[in-house]
């Protein structure tokens, strides 16, 4: 039972993976195409970072509990309506950018 329930995640998660780049397009306005860029010249860098770094910024400004550079609520509001699992396939997305 735990071995489908497994199977069944991951089949989910490669689905979705596909979704990365339509879910990024409103980022790259401020991050850069390959969010290289320090975003309004606040953010830090996200290139380069973990998946679970990434994963877990994004849900912190979800929560509103993240505000490194005072912007905190304008990140609040570009990932307001992304489930877990949209935060999830982006982080997975951006941390594989070469
Ligand atoms: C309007 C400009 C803008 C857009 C669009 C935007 N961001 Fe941001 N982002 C920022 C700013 C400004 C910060 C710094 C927020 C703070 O004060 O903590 C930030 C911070 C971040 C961080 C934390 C970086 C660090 O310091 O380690 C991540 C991750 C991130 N954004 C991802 C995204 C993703 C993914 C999207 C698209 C869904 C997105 N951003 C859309 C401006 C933007």
């Amino acid at each position: 039972m735990k071995k489908i329930a497994l199977a069944i995640l991951f089949a989910g998660v490669s689905l979705m993976a596909a979704d990365g780049k339509a879910l990024t397009t409103k980022c790259v306005a401020c991050h850069g195409a390959n969010f290289e860029k320090a975003a309004l010249g606040k953010s830090g860098i996200v290139k380069g970072q973990k998946a679970a770094a990434i994963e877990a910024s994004l849900k912190a400004y979800k929560a509103g509990t993240q505000n490194k550079a005072g912007m905190g609520n304008l990140m609040k509001g570009q990932v307001a309506t992304m489930s877990d699992a949209d935060i999830k396939t982006v982080a997975a997305y951006v941390a594989a950018i070469k």
